[in-house]
Formats: structure tokens, C-alpha cells, sequence
């Protein structure tokens, strides 16, 4: 069977570029080459892995008569972000319910919600934890009395849905790949909501790449990300009956998370800068500084032996620096 993808709107700028990390690979590939997928390229307020999903998500919206989207993260989320910023690109409205107290400064992706025009819930951490599900209900029924439709998008725009964004840029990839003379890959994603990993794993199997796909997670447990990765693939099977039949075999390797998620460890902030200053690459402390350390520790305990190119998928998230510039402080 043929895969047929549902329509979407052009919001990222792709293909993102694949380039070779020279100074990387000298300094911690060992037997690797590394390379980083520029999915940080993707676009500046459209950044990141979250605008390959929005863009299926939104035309979705579009094509069914929906008017608004809602969707829920952290103060500092880059798929509210990514989403307020599409909604004002395509003329929708855009409420985002968010977790955590409103900081007396607005900073980095918050900053950028209020100015794309978001509307912002802010809602203390236990309540969003236990009333989430309730929360969207009550929002849609509020837009619905005003004869409005909003579509409920959930955390990351992580759903059988927004998985077509991964699995399209898996297409994309493995093209690359073979340009770039790789046989065989292992490809390292952050993996935080589990979609862009799902999308990455089903792609994979149905795109047929060399490649084993690793989520690195930067929150929850390795289990939870299993569960994940499965449903959204089973979600994705439910709405899409008609795509090909592939075995979905997540990957997860747990133990990174330091503390806690959105809080890095010293060597963390140390590696950021390292990098920036190496190879001009810029990674945040939330999610994708935490999965490149977890990958480059993984390197030195042999667990990709035997594979010579590893591609990091980096997913962005700049704006994340921002409120954690004190993080850089001991750097110097
Ligand atoms: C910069 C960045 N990288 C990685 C991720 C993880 O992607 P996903 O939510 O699809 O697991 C996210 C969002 O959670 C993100 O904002």
C-alpha cells in the first residue's frame, strides 16, 4: 500500500540541511561520525520539531471549520509558542493554557505568545495535573456558546495527527542520507511529548532507512515514553486505516533528565556553550542539551558501536536559553 499523507500547509522551511559536525566528531565521536539534522533551521518564530506537526495540525483545523486552536504546555513551551505563531500566520485564534504561576517578567516563548497575540491561562501545576482533560472541555464549550469551533491540540501536538510531521521529515532524512553516503545511521531525538520520536520511528520503518531511532527523554521514565510512542503510532493507525502496516519498536533511553524536566545540571549549560563556541550550534537546557549530553554519553559506553554515523535530530527550542541565562553564568 502506497502512503498517501494528509494535506498540509507549507509553514516550515525544509528540507532542513544535514551537515557533518567536524570539530564534534574529532573531539567525542570516537568511532562516529556525527551529523545534526537543522531542525532548529526550520523557521525563526516557527522554529524547531513543533512546526512540522502544526503543519498538518493546522490545515487539518482549516479543512474542518475550526476558527481556533487551543492547546496547553509549560510557561516556557515551544509548541505554545510554535502554535500562537501559526495561528496568527493563518488568521486563527489561539488560547493557550498553560502551567505554572504568571512570572512577573515576561521572557523568552511567553514574551512571544503575547505577542502573536495568544490568549494565555495560566493555571497553578496541580490544577493543570489534575483538571487538564476538563479544561479544554470547558474552553471548547465556552468558545462553542460564542459560536466559534476550537480544535483541542494536546501537549506537543503529539497525536496520531501531528506524527505526520516526523514521519514526512524521516522521507526527508533518509534522501539526505544516501546524498551524504551514510549506510547505516542511529538517529538521537529529545523526546519530551514523544511525537516527534514516533514520528521518527514509524517514518523510519515505513520509509525503510537504514536507521535505528533512539528518543532521549527529558522528562517522565522510559516506560512512559514506550507507552507513548505506541499510542500515538496506534492512534495514527486508527485515523489512517489505509497507510501501510509497519511494526512500530520505540526506543528510549532514560537516565538523563538530571533533576528534573527544564532544570539542567552545570555540565549541561558547560556543554551548550562548548558547542556553540565548537560548531556554531546552539541547544537549549530543556530538551535538546539534555538529550545531546545523553547522547554523547552514550557514545563513550559503546552502546552505538559497530554503526558509524549518528544523526542528531535538533529540534530547537533557542528561546528556551533566554530564562536560564543565569545557567551560563559559572561558564564564563
Ligand atoms: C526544542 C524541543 N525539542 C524536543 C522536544 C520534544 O519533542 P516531542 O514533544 O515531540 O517529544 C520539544 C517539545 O517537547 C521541544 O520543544
Amino acid at each position: 500500500m502506497a502512503l498517501v499523507y494528509p494535506r498540509k500547509i507549507d509553514l516550515a522551511l525544509t528540507p532542513t540541511p544535514l551537515q557533518f559536525l567536524e570539530r564534534a566528531t574529532r573531539r567525542w565521536g570516537g568511532e562516529h561520525r556525527l551529523w545534526v539534522k537543522r531542525d532548529d533551521l526550520t523557521g525563526c518564530t516557527l522554529s524547531g520539531n513543533k512546526v512540522r506537526k502544526l503543519e498538518f495540525i493546522a490545515a487539518h483545523a482549516i479543512d474542518n471549520g475550526y476558527d481556533t486552536l487551543i492547546t496547553c504546555g509549560g510557561l516556557q513551551s515551544n509548541h505554545c509558542r510554535a502554535t500562537a505563531f501559526v495561528g496568527a500566520q493563518l488568521g486563527l485564534q489561539v488560547h493557550l493554557l498553560l502551567r505554572g504561576d504568571p512570572p512577573n517578567v515576561r521572557e523568552g516563548n511567553l514574551l512571544l505568545d503575547h505577542l502573536a497575540g495568544a490568549r494565555i491561562s495560566c493555571y497553578p501545576k496541580a490544577q493543570y495535573v489534575k483538571e487538564l482533560a476538563d479544561l479544554f472541555t470547558r474552553w471548547q464549550a465556552h468558545y462553542q456558546e460564542q459560536g466559534l469551533r476550537a480544535l483541542a491540540v494536546p501537549t506537543g501536538g503529539s497525536d496520531g495527527l501531528g506524527v505526520w510531521g516526523y514521519i514526512a521529515a524521516s522521507q526527508e532524512l533518509g534522501g539526505q542520507m544516501s546524498a551524504a553516503g551514510i549506510a547505516s545511521a542511529h538517529i538521537v531525538t529529545a523526546t519530551g511529548s514523544g511525537g516527534t520520536q514516533a514520528g521518527l520511528t514509524l517514518g523510519a520503518a515505513l520509509h525503510q532507512l537504514p536507521a535505528t531511532v533512539w528518543g532521549i527523554n527529558v522528562c517522565d521514565d522510559e516506560q512512559y515514553f514506550m507507552d507513548k510512542v505506541a499510542s500515538d503510532a496506534q492512534d495514527w493507525r486508527h485515523r489512517f486505516p489505509d497507510a501501510p502496516k509497519v511494526a512500530v519498536n520505540p526506543r528510549v533511553i532514560d537516565g538523563y533528565v538530571g533533576k528534573g524536566y527544564a532544570v539542567a545540571d552545570a555540565p549541561v549549560f558547560t556543554l551548550i556553550a562548548e558547542l556553540a563556541r565548537m560548531e556554531g550550534l546552539v541547544l537549549d537546557p530543556v530538551y535538546t542539551g539534555k538529550a545531546f549530553a545523553g547522547m554523547l554519553a552514550e557514545i563513550e559506553k559503546g552502546r552505538f558501536a559497530g554503526v558509524r554515523d549518528i544523526v542528531f535530530v535538533h529540534t530547537g527550542g533557542i528561546f528556551g536559553v533566554f530564562p536560564q541565562a543565569a545557567g551560563f553564568d559559572a561558564v564564563g
